[in-house]
């Protein structure tokens, strides 16, 4: 029994070192739907059917809890899992929520009426997919007043970082914070709302200035899930070993890897 992990392909590790790092004798199994990536140009039904068996595969090999590493995921698919309901002793949880807690100063659970918080205007860094479904502005609506929110679909980057492509990534990031700029020309704060974009993570901060606030999806959701399982320690899975799967090529997926993380990475064929 682990902790399942999953993205689309190579971003959720982001998320993944930084839950290792906070939880360092929990095994967590990795799970890239590489040979589907990028779903953020996919349809909202699409993303739902893939997302779910992505996670049943993680609940069949001795997952109980799935973390959706995987902003389009969770934005196109969480809720409709969770309505659907999961199978008995199994949870899958998004990373949408520890993000938006952080932002409006809120405690894990606080369902007080939504209030006006320090930050007014945010700027949004999103794929596509996640951009349309509005499920940013959906969570933060509960929880606050007054924010204005601009987002940015930022098509192109996922397939850009996938294929190691870092110079076209740069030069995707680059555009994409100018023509936000254009329509939010001094954003307080920055969510960087796809886990692939921590990887570009110096060129969003540099293109957006250094007076903007970028927050780390990473080590949010590791705090959150570091707190979620000391609630209920049935969920910490008791083997000792760290898997990668993917649906793509292994070679080439563990290359990408080992070459984002700067250390051995080893998938195996989901
Ligand atoms: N890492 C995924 C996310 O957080 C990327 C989605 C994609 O494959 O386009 O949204």
């Amino acid at each position: 029994m682990a902790v399942g992990i999953f993205d689309s392909g190579l971003g959720g590790l982001t998320v993944l070192d930084a839950v290792r790092a906070r939880m360092p004798d929990v095994p967590f199994v990795y799970y890239a739907d590489s040979g589907h990536a990028p779903y953020g140009v996919r349809d909202s039904e699409d993303i739902y059917q893939l997302t779910k068996s992505a996670v049943e595969y993680l609940w069949e090999n001795g997952c109980d809890l799935v973390v959706l590493a995987c902003n389009t995921a969770s934005a196109a698919a969480l809720r409709r899992m969770q309505e659907a309901g999961v199978p008995e002793g199994k949870r899958v949880l998004g990373v949408f929520v520890p993000l938006i807690e952080a932002l409006t100063e809120r405690q894990w659970g606080d369902n007080s009426p939504p209030r006006e918080v320090a930050v007014s205007s945010v700027a949004l860094f999103a794929t596509p997919a996640t951009v349309a479904s509005r499920a940013f502005q959906r969570e933060l609506a509960f929880r606050a007043v007054g924010v204005d929110v601009e987002a940015q679909a930022c098509g192109g980057v996922v397939d850009a970082i996938e294929d190691g492509d870092m110079i076209l990534a740069e030069a995707l990031v680059s555009s994409h914070v100018d023509a936000l700029k254009r329509k939010m020309p001094k954003p307080q704060a920055a969510i960087l709302g796809c886990t692939h974009y921590p990887l570009m993570q110096e060129q969003f901060q540099a293109a957006l200035g250094a007076d903007v606030s970028v927050y780390s999806q990473a080590s949010l959701v590791a705090e959150s899930l570091a707190d979620y399982i000391t609630r209920r320690p049935d969920f910490m899975g008791s083997g000792k070993t760290h898997r990668y799967f993917t649906t793509g090529d292994p070679a080439h997926v563990s290359t990408r890897a080992t070459q984002f993380m700067r250390r051995e990475i080893s998938f195996e064929k989901a």
